[in-house]
């Protein structure tokens, strides 16, 4: 197994370009052929036109045209950089997965990221921020794609394309507009607890490096025995968590999350994550107010605790091929770690892998910045540049030939499914409760901040009725809450409560705060 990167010696200084006269190399085209000319176009005279033999000037503008591949659909803005995972806990009792090993070291990659706005995007803008975390563990690769944020907007995939959309930019004017995803909002009251979260300072963090990660969904691990248990993964930032006011956030600068991480790593100031679990064993379900795998709600009260501890130690040395290219899955587990019947995970194991094959193409999975650490034996073949360099003629199984094997002990966990198929909500929605809890846990002066970010952007919809039912969601996780916005976005109390009565009549059996 390879052992990644080497760490950046502390002090180097940080990538830049390099304009040092060096030996001069000879250019060449993309065959390897030496060229004579790299500044004028093969042309008939000074009056005649540019000749289409000229291979050089049209390899060069091809290659050009094709230098884009397209940006993610979300989190298109993004960072990265190489560390090592090293496993401190022995939870064999949990799970079999062989990066859990204590003391065993993985290399990883890492990519931090904004989630709605486009690849060339200020990092200022307010948003929850992705952590994906990329372990090339010796049974293969293990993604774990989450956010710094602990929950979601929604619950079911069925609904991720419609959010997208209300808060991309408007599809005929092209700019993102509060009217359009409080439209969506108004009617998703589930998205009341990340909407508060995300308005909070925590949509705005002082650094990369000073955010918490969280993996939102609940996982089932598998012990070598094969019994099986539900969990939740946080990563917990040794450097603290930080946030930006708003305003302080934009004056730091369209670059400063990258530019921070990447400064802080050439220094030889590693920041560094302790990987925290939660264990939910099934029998705790029935007393729960609220469904497990519902991604719109924390596990509050159970405990974490530490298994591991991740160092991010080397910038990339090319942006395009290690960051951009890098394509992070729910779907790429590794023995004992399998997904939850979570809705939102189960539309996931699907969507990232086929927007890969789209984005980077068919063999996506053995560029560098992809590739298992390990070797991947298997029958798939061919695509765009595909450079596996196969040479067995058996690409089928079963065969006589025996070539390739599978192994009882890689199986998946069997597990009961009694129930009747159907398109509808979950039990025990609860919508309102923990955005509450969450609401008042913040200090006084976060409170003033989360209210003024809020109403930056709902007091711009137009639609009062909008407005109302909103300010009524707030109201419902906790009164001051939604009496301090229905001032903020100048709607009449008596409204609100008027919309919480309609509210709490038509979903008679769920508690709010
Ligand atoms: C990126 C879909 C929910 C975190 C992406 C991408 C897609 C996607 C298509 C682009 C992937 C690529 O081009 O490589 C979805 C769908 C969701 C969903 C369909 C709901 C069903 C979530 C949730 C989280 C999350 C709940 C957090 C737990 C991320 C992150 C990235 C990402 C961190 C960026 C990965 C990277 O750095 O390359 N998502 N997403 N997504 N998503 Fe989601």
């Amino acid at each position: 197994m390879q052992t990644g990167p080497a760490p950046v010696a502390p002090g180097a200084a940080p990538p830049r370009v390099d304009l040092s006269r060096g030996p001069a190399m000879q250019f060449t085209r993309d065959n390897g052929a030496p060229i004579g000319e790299n500044r004028h176009s093969k042309a008939a005279g000074d009056f005649g036109p540019v000749l289409l033999e000229d291979a050089h000037l049209i390899e060069k503008l091809a290659r050009f045209d094709r230098e884009r591949v397209p940006e993610r659909v979300v989190h298109a803005r993004g960072t990265g950089a190489h560390g090592v995972f090293k496993a401190t806990a022995d939870i064999s009792d949990l799970t079999k997965a062989s990066l859990f090993a204590q003391g065993k070291e993985t290399p990883v990659f890492v990519r931090f990221s904004t989630v709605i706005h486009g690849k060339d995007s200020p990092e200022f803008a307010r948003d929850p921020h992705g952590f994906a975390t990329k372990f090339y563990t010796d049974q293969g690769n293990w993604d774990l794609v989450g956010n710094n944020l602990p929950i979601f907007f929604i619950r079911d995939a069925i609904q991720f394309p419609d959010m997208i959309h209300s808060l991309k930019p408007d599809p005929v004017l092209n700019k993102q507009d509060p009217n359009r995803f409080f439209d969506f909002f108004s009617a998703t009251p589930e998205a009341t607890n990340m909407i508060t979260q995300v308005f909070s300072n925590l949509g705005t963090p002082a650094s990369y490096r000073t955010m918490d990660g969280n993996g939102v969904h609940a996982f089932k691990l598998v012990n070598a025995k094969g019994e099986t248990v539900f969990a939740k993964f946080r990563w917990i930032s040794r450097q603290g968590v930080h946030n930006y006011k708003a305003d302080d956030a934009v004056k730091a600068g369209f670059n400063y999350l990258t530019d921070d991480l990447y400064a802080e790593i050439a220094k030889g100031n590693f920041p560094s994550w302790d990987l925290m679990i939660q264990i939910m064993p099934e029998s705790e379900f029935a007393k729960l107010d609220y469904n497990p795998f519902d991604d719109t709600k924390e596990w509050l009260g159970v405990p974490f605790r530490k298994i591991g501890e991740m160092t991010l130690n080397k910038v990339p040395d090319n942006f395009f091929e290690w960051t951009e290219q890098s394509a992070f899955a729910p779907s790429n587990m590794v023995p004992g770690i399998e997904p939850s019947p979570d809705r939102m995970l189960q539309g996931r194991l699907f969507s990232y892998a086929d927007t890969q094959r789209y984005r980077v193409g068919a063999n996506v999975m053995s560029l560098p910045v992809n590739r298992p650490r390990v070797a991947v034996v298997n029958n798939n073949q061919d695509g765009q540049l595909n450079a596996s360099g196969r040479d067995s003629s058996v690409n089928y199984f079963p065969t006589a030939a025996a070539s390739k094997e599978t192994a009882d002990t890689f199986r998946n966990s069997t597990y009961t499914v009694n129930a009747v198929v159907d398109s509808r909500p979950i039990a025990k929605t609860n919508n309102f409760k923990q955005a509450g809890i969450f609401y008042r846990s913040l200090p006084a002066a976060e409170k003033v901040d989360l209210i003024r970010n809020l109403a930056a952007d709902l007091g711009q919809v137009r639609s009062d009725r909008t407005r109302t039912i909103m300010v009524s969601y707030f109201y419902q996780a906790d009164p001051d809450y939604g009496t301090r916005m229905a001032k903020a976005v100048n709607v009449p109390l008596a409204e609100v409560k008027r919309a919480v009565a309609e509210y709490q009549a038509a979903n008679p059996e769920q508690p709010t705060n």
